[in-house]
């Protein structure tokens, strides 16, 4: 396998952020080990549980399925681009709190950016667009009940905003 490296510049929450990066080096390990956002976790490595979720210019994808250079001159927001500027939790991030929708929290950035992804088009989404909406992040723990409260929450307080 050749060790070429590619230059990549990508907005990553916000920053460019610029590296040199071999050709299959995956989004995810990019994020995690070279930039050391860890918000963004690896499950099944494979595209089926959702726990890599990030956004791409805007809309939810799977950054392990995705490699480094595909990402090169894109927009990328991970789970800790959420937060509001001043580092404190936005309304989805206090929503899960409240409504207790994280237990062990492996999903919990994964379904934060499918939802954020859901809000950020609908602000009134119906409870099965919502279900519909996390239907692809794997949850052990919750029973997806709380999150869907959440959600419901969340888009409750953003019409007030
Ligand atoms: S780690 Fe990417 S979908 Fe599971
Ligand atoms: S809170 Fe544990 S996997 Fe979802």
């Amino acid at each position: 396998m050749s060790d070429k490296l590619h230059e990549v510049l990508i907005e990553v929450n916000g920053k460019a952020r610029s590296g040199a990066v071999p050709a299959r080096l995956s989004l995810v390990d990019w994020l995690r080990e070279e930039l050391r956002l860890t918000g963004t976790h690896v499950g099944c490595e494979h595209g089926i549980c959702g726990a890599c979720s990030v956004m791409l210019d805007g809309e939810p994808v799977r950054s392990c399925l995705m490699y480094t250079v595909q990402a090169n001159g894109h927009r990328v927001t991970t789970v800790e681009g959420l937060a509001k500027p001043d580092g404190s939790m936005s309304i989805l991030q206090d929503a899960f709190c409240e409504t207790h929708g994280l237990q062990c929290g492996y999903c919990t950035s994964g379904m934060l950016i499918a939802a954020q992804g859901l809000l950020n088009t609908n602000r009134h989404p119906s409870e099965e667009q919502i279900r519909d909406t996390i239907g692809g992040n794997l949850c052990r723990c919750t029973g997806y009940q709380q999150i869907v409260e959440a959600v419901q929450l969340a888009a409750e307080r953003m019409k007030a905003t």
